[in-house]
């Protein structure tokens, strides 16, 4: 059998499949994030013995021979050689040091997308670690020295079962460190970040031989929307994907490196010596602010053509990418209703997939997973903005099925995929849409204003 850790932004699964891919069980624990103003931060420990728990109380019941990890990607954890955490992980959501990655954006931004792929914000690790280094010099000599060790959460989670300090490309991919083309770390970004490269994981490609733990080959390693796109991919023929967790992130396979684009251009993965690269596009409130509104706002979501709303609880992603944006509500009278404010919320979700899906060409349909695809207003408001099908499908974890294929096909032990099916198609329904949209675009100049 085969297990798939799925290490999320606001849970730890591990899930176990025959070798038909068929799921035999799962089992998952919430993980915290410590939100204070731009901040986020998430316990390295919590992440870690929670991931462990679930492991340890699978292979009590089943006989795994592989297991693959996918994980959040671009947090940002700090360790000694003990692998005792330093500090709390900055999370893919901080927002802390904008200011420097407006500077970067500014100064070296085309280089950045050169060679990185990624364009310069503070959803990536590099700020992350610059951020840490810039407050504490004495860290950046211990770095220098190898005693202080940075890793993404698979890199850290590998390091304490393996104690190997090693990562995947497509982790790091998302460092805004490593160079998409020559598949290293790069020698000029690093000088100019003066960033240790001592410090870093070594890179190597997803499905390798990461290690053995108790006997248990550990053979692939993806970030999770990578995870993702891999499952989707197995599906259906070339996707263009969306999972709707905390954030949303939309991916497509591209061959494409230097096209200009306002997507991010990252490593999909590495197979059989194989590099895949896709084009992401990245939202980063999505269920997090789904969530806020349902909490806030009672009533079931209806048709409304009077309120926007602007989740930017974190800044603007793709195609805006404003790390200062702030969250914007307009149009609220005395007669807006619990119900209107609620689909706001959910429209607001879905202009933002809409403007990502403008920047992909050739978009046909879109297939999508994660807790959101199962919200029918959401999934057919996106069908009706972008006239495309979108799809859902039968199987809401593609992210812990894309690993564990991943590391059943590396270990030899999956025969045959037993792959999941379509749950419903949404097709576009004609309703017009156009008036909001004009509020929305008004609503974002003045969100980034
Ligand atoms: O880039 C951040 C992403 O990997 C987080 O995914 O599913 O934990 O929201 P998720």
């Amino acid at each position: 059998m085969i297990g798939a850790v799925d290490e999320g932004t606001g849970s730890t699964r591990f899930t176990v499949y025959d070798n038909e891919m068929n799921t035999l069980y799962s089992s998952k624990r919430r993980i915290r994030t410590f939100h204070n103003n731009r901040t986020a931060e998430q316990d390295p420990n919590e992440i870690y013995n929670k991931t462990m728990i679930n492991i340890k109380d699978a292979i009590k019941r089943f006989h795994i021979r592989a297991i693959g990890v996918t994980n959040q990607r671009e947090t940002s954890i700090f360790w000694n050689n003990e692998g005792m955490p330093l500090a709390n992980a900055i999370s893919w959501q901080d927002k802390r040091f904008s200011s420097y990655a407006k500077m970067l954006k500014k100064e070296y931004g085309d280089l950045f997308i050169k060679k990185t792929g990624l364009i310069p914000d503070p959803y990536f690790s590099a700020i992350k670690i610059k951020y840490l280094m810039s407050r504490n010099p004495l860290l950046r000599e211990k770095a220098a020295n190898g005693r202080i060790k940075f890793g993404t959460v698979d890199s850290y989670i590998l390091y304490k079962m393996l104690n190997r300090h090693v990562t995947d490309y497509s982790n790091a991919s998302r460092t805004m460190l490593f160079n998409i083309k020559n598949l290293e770390y790069d020698d000029e970004i690093l000088k100019i970040l003066d960033i240790p490269e001592k410090m870093l994981p070594e890179p190597m490609p997803s499905d390798s031989f990461f290690g053995s733990w108790h006997g248990i080959d550990i053979n692939a390693v993806l970030g999770d929307q990578n995870s993702s796109l891999f499952g989707h991919n197995l599906i259906k023929d070339d996707p263009v994907k969306a999972t709707f967790g905390t954030g949303t992130f939309i991916m497509s396979l591209t061959s494409d490196l230097n096209g200009s684009s306002r997507l991010l251009k990252t490593i999909a993965w590495s197979m059989e010596n194989n590099i895949k690269y896709a084009l992401e596009g990245s939202i980063f409130d999505s269920g997090s602010f789904y969530n806020w509104a349902r909490s806030t706002f009672s009533g079931d979501p209806v048709y409304q053509n009077r309120i926007v709303m602007v989740p930017a609880f974190s800044g603007l992603g793709a195609p805006y990418w404003e790390p200062g944006a702030r969250t914007v509500i307009t149009g609220i009278d005395y007669n807006s209703t619990g119900s209107e404010l609620l689909s706001a919320a959910i429209q607001g979700i879905g202009f933002q997939v809409y403007d990502i899906l403008k920047e992909i060409k050739n978009r046909k349909y879109m297939t999508c997973d994660g807790s959101g695809s199962r919200n029918e207003f959401l999934m057919q408001f996106i069908s009706d903005l972008s006239n495309i099908d979108v799809i859902t499908l039968n199987e809401h974890e593609i992210t812990s099925f894309g690993i564990a294929a991943m590391a059943g096909t590396a270990s030899g032990i999956i025969k045959d995929i037993n792959k999941p099916g379509i749950e419903r198609i949404y097709t576009p329904s004609g309703r017009d849409y156009r008036y909001l949209y004009k509020k929305w675009r008004h609503a974002v100049n003045l969100s980034i204003s």
